[in-house]
């Protein structure tokens, strides 16, 4: 009997409540990545587990649904659903993130400055697998553009993000100048799924 899973989001509450815990212990941001990183690998082992409203494509635009907020801003989880070869501007963070692949896949290029203050693509751009995650930070490297590697469809990640990701001020960047134009991303959903009934 795996009665303890049976209920799809039960997998998502069980990430919520480890972080939790992982956050409450204060840790540097390289062991709070290190121990952070596995939960979100187990989260996407499987996609059998997102809410349908959670995994919506909008026609024009990719979605950032929330999934859950740590009530005290230490961190949140996003569903971040790609529609066909729909892709974002160069932008960064500001906080550290965690990009779990659920469905289809993904392509991130980074970027770095160049002398004269513009921006460039910094090494290949990395494509991501279902079950791989990828790492991004001020401290691992920040900037980037990514894009549904899909023309013909839907690709969805499960980012994690050290703060409340959708109230975060970060940027994005005209790369050929390299200047930057804050910007705040909010979400794409006013309702969360529900993780405290009694069969999650
Ligand atoms: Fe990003």
């Amino acid at each position: 009997m795996h009665t303890a899973l049976a209920h799809p989001l039960t997998r998502l509450k069980r990430v919520v409540q480890a972080m939790t815990r992982l956050t409450d212990q204060g840790l540097e941001e390289a062991a709070l990545l290190a121990e952070a990183a596995p939960l979100m690998r187990g989260l996407v082992e499987r996609d059998d587990w997102l809410p349908e409203a959670l995994a919506q494509p909008h026609p024009e635009f990719y979605r950032q649904y929330l999934l859950h907020a740590d009530p005290l801003g230490r961190f949140s989880i996003v569903s971040f659903v790609w529609g066909p070869g729909q892709q974002t501007p160069v932008h960064d963070h500001t906080v550290w993130g965690i990009i779990a692949m659920l469905r289809g896949a993904e392509f991130s290029q980074a970027y770095a400055r160049t002398a004269d203050g513009a921006l460039a693509p910094s090494g290949p751009e990395h494509r991501l697998e279902p079950g791989q995650v990828e790492m991004v930070s001020p401290t691992l490297g920040d900037v980037h553009r990514v894009r549904n590697a899909f023309a013909d469809k839907v690709s969805i990640s499960i980012h994690m993000y050290g703060g409340n990701i959708g109230e975060v001020r970060r940027h994005v960047f005209d790369a050929a100048t390299g200047q930057a134009k804050p910007f705040v991303s909010g979400y794409s959903n006013t309702m969360v799924p529900n993780l405290w009934g009694p069969t999650a």
